[in-house]
């Protein structure tokens, strides 16, 4: 993730334990049939017709909110990974906008305990300085508790962020955790320095900007941007490190939920791209639901 959003996260040391018990896995009747590399040619067929993919949304929008509510269909559970500033935050603000799910940012949650100084907090904050994974015992079930909660189960989830290794997908797994999709977003290494460095945070809104590619809209919000204190080039190029080491074990235990998409677009065509591919799968979703019911 992240941002400093506290957006739909929440936080974690307000947020009590839900005994709820784990979610089950997705039933497979309730899954995309599409294969993901048909989400993605679906995605990309969007893409070179503009006007068929104002169409397809515009007809698609109206049941959304319903079946986004969790009302009719199946919330949607939905993972975007990427390397450090490939644009994970700034796409689920718009994710969380129009879909309404619960975003779980794992850099916010370990973020939240490092501001409020708890024994984790000062513990997770030795790791984030060099640019390496919190340990499993201080972030699995940190995770796994905001994922439980109700508004989670009931709205759908946007896990950010979330699993970064093959341990953490794996007790995912475990706890009954699966994702309709998984979004990766692919922008090339020298890229992401220069968004890194560039990044400002709104401590009021948890609104992510960019001094160059997304600048505050008034005088009186840049005055109160704050910077992230691993947003320096020395520190992101050690979080790279630890993702390069880590990315392909993860994205082999989600081969068939993995939508790629390009991060390098602005961040607009870049949404109209996952919007597309979430609208179809919300689609297929209430359908099967409606089926079931009928
Ligand atoms: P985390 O907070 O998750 O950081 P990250 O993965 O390095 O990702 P970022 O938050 O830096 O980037 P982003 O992809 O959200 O990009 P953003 O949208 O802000 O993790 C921090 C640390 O916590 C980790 O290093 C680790 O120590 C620990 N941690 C986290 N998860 C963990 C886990 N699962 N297990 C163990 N430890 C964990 O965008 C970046 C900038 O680019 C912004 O300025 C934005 O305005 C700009 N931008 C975005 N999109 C575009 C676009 N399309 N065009 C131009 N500019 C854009």
């Amino acid at each position: 993730m992240a941002s400093s959003c506290s957006c739909n996260s929440g936080n974690f040391k307000a947020a009590s334990f839900h005994p709820n018990k784990p979610l089950a896995p997705t039933p497979s009747h309730l899954l995309p049939t599409s294969k993901p590399s048909q989400l993605a040619s679906l995605s990309l067929r969007l893409n070179q017709n503009p006007s068929q993919t104002h169409f397809r949304k515009s007809k698609a929008v109206p049941g959304l909110q319903v079946v986004a509510s969790g009302q009719k269909g199946e919330p949607l559970r939905v993972m975007i990974s990427g390397a450090p500033a490939s644009g994970k935050g700034t796409q689920c603000e718009l994710i969380t906008k129009k879909y309404n799910l619960v975003h779980i940012a794992a850099g916010d949650l370990l973020r939240a305990e490092v501001a409020a100084g708890t024994e984790n907090g000062k513990r997770a904050k030795e790791f984030m300085e060099m640019g390496k994974l919190v340990p499993n015992e201080i972030v699995v079930m940190m995770v796994k508790e905001r994922l439980s909660q109700q508004d989670s189960q009931e709205n759908g989830w946007l896990l950010d962020g979330y699993p970064r290794s093959e341990s953490q997908a794996t007790a995912l797994k475990k706890f009954g955790f699966v994702p309709d999709i998984f979004i990766l977003l692919e922008v090339p290494e020298e890229i992401l320095v220069e968004r890194v460095v560039g990044r400002r945070l709104d401590p009021v809104t948890g609104k992510i900007y960019h001094l160059t590619y997304s600048p505050p809209e008034t005088e009186e919000i840049a005055a109160r941007l704050t910077q992230r204190f691993d947003d320096t080039e020395e520190k992101v190029k050690l979080r790279l490190l630890t993702h390069n080491s880590n990315v392909e074990s993860v994205l082999s235990l989600y081969e068939d939920q993995i939508v790629k998409v390009d991060g390098t677009l602005p961040k607009e065509e870049v949404f109209s791209q996952i919007d597309s591919v979430l609208t179809e799968l919300l689609a297929k979703k209430g359908a099967a639901f409606g089926s079931l019911a009928a």
